[in-house]
């Protein structure tokens, strides 16, 4: 085991020292040219390859209309410059909520996520160059719902794993398949609303062990039309994206794929049989093609299950109170996630693909971020922690060529807390104005 180590790199070749040391790769470029070079996504120009991940806030009202931080939050990126803005999970029914304070789509939120669409475009055209594309993530959060602070779990399956996490009864029901084939419906009424704001399309999160994420991993789900062998279990995303990119063929279609939960075999998905945190790609791969046939635009790829093993989609120096530090290297995690990323993106040359891991490296992750892009590993980097912290992350790299140290993430994983507390999330360190830990 490599052993897990705080940041404590002085120099970007010491960093890449430790990386060879631990025998790891991460592509690496002095120029970051490649990052601020304009790319195409279905006849969408993205003014450069720095996108923000989607990165709740749990700051919208009660009725699940975005409010004034979230209005915030945005017009904040936008002004930043990055070239995609990705914006958070967004629930499509009251009971997909992860909490009283998610977005929900729904009619009566529409002029609402107009306005906030409107804000966000307009923050962007006060700076300089083209504004970005806008994608909206629509999730059912599953196992994970809450209503009034309480677990309200809507699973798919039973998992060893996973049950004990809920602090809930055991004995809570699945969802069935009609509730299922209805939630489609929500689905798709959900991107109408989203496009009809002005969003430039929707993604369907099929991640981080949420309910579409989880129904990949359904083999204990038995008797469905949506657990079982693979296809029965690719059945929810692929129908959904299909009904879709048939209501509104104009519009950009994404998916959030969660590649590798980190949970064993049989209740997990995409793991090693030996190894459930060693990503296996077989099965994602299949379920990437299979929305490719249905007209996919836009992937973002992502590991683990936050609230089981959140190193593996997020490496921290500091493990949220309550979790243990992992036993790895947060590098060990970070290759983890490049390499997943760009074996998917090698398998897909042709589709734009977003890559996740790039917040610890601090100052540092332009120049990875711009080795993978430069190499074809991927379309473009994310950022999501470091975006809280820093969202001008963007115009920085254009305007001055590199980030300023004094604004990165640290890793701490308060925004985590945060996020888990229900409260509205942020960097308190980068951003105490706004956001505070009591
Ligand atoms: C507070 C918080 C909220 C998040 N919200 C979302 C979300 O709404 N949707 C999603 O797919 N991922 C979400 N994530 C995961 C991030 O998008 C991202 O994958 C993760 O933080 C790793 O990227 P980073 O190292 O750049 O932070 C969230 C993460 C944090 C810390």
């Amino acid at each position: 085991m490599t052993g897990h180590e705080r940041f404590r790199f002085g120099t970007a070749e010491a960093l890449r020292e430790k990386v060879r040391a631990l025998g790891l790769e991460l592509p690496f470029a002095e120029d970051i040219g490649p990052l601020l070079r304009p790319g195409a996504i279905a006849g969408r120009t993205v003014p450069n390859r720095l996108a923000v991940h989607p990165m709740e806030g749990a700051d919208a009202g009660p009725d699940g209309a975005p409010g004034e931080l979230t209005f915030r939050r945005y017009r904040r990126f936008a002004a930043g410059g990055a070239g995609l803005i990705w914006f958070e999970a967004a629930a499509v029914v009251e009971t997909g909520r992860s909490n009283t304070h998610q977005l929900l789509v729904r009619p009566a939120n529409l002029a609402a996520f107009k306005n906030l669409v409107a804000e966000t475009r307009e923050a962007a055209a006060r700076t300089a160059g083209p504004g970005p594309v806008l994608v909206l993530q629509l999730t059912h959060a599953g196992r994970f719902a809450k209503r009034n602070g309480k677990p309200a779990p809507v699973a798919a399956q039973r998992n060893p794993h996973l049950d004990p996490l809920l602090k809930t009864d055991a004995e809570f029901p699945l969802i069935s398949d009609s509730e299922l084939d209805r939630l489609q419906a929500g689905f798709v009424e959900a991107a109408e609303i989203a496009v009809e704001a002005g969003f430039d399309g929707v993604d369907l999160k099929a991640c981080h062990g949420y309910l579409v994420g989880e129904l990949l991993a359904a083999r204990a789900r038995s008797e469905s039309r949506y657990g079982g062998p693979l296809e029965n279990r690719a059945r929810f995303l692929l129908e959904t994206a299909g009904r879709i990119k048939k209501r509104l063929p104009a519009s950009l279609l994404a998916v959030r794929l969660g590649v590798c939960d980190g949970v064993p075999s049989p209740h997990g998905f995409g793991g090693s049989a030996d190894d459930p945190e060693r990503p296996d790609l077989a099965e994602a791969a299949f379920v990437v093609r299979g929305l490719r046939d249905r007209g996919l635009d836009l992937l973002n790829v992502t590991l683990g299950i936050p609230a089981y093993k959140p190193y593996l989609g997020r490496p921290f120096d500091r493990p949220a109170v309550g979790n243990p530090l992992p036993a790895e290297h947060p590098l060990a995690s970070v290759a983890r996630l490049i390499r997943a990323v760009s074996a998917l993106q090698g398998q897909f040359p042709d589709l734009p693909v977003v890559g996740t891991g790039y917040s610890w490296l601090r100052r540092y992750f332009p120049n990875v971020a711009a080795g993978a892009v430069g190499t074809g590993r991927i379309f473009m980097a994310g950022l999501g922690r470091l975006a809280f912290a820093y969202p001008d992350f963007a115009a920085d790299l254009r305007d001055k060529g590199a980030l300023d140290s004094r604004k990165i993430c640290l890793a701490c994983s308060h925004c985590s807390e945060l996020l888990r507390a229900g409260r509205p999330a942020g960097c308190v360190v980068r951003d105490s104005e706004a956001y505070r830990v009591s």
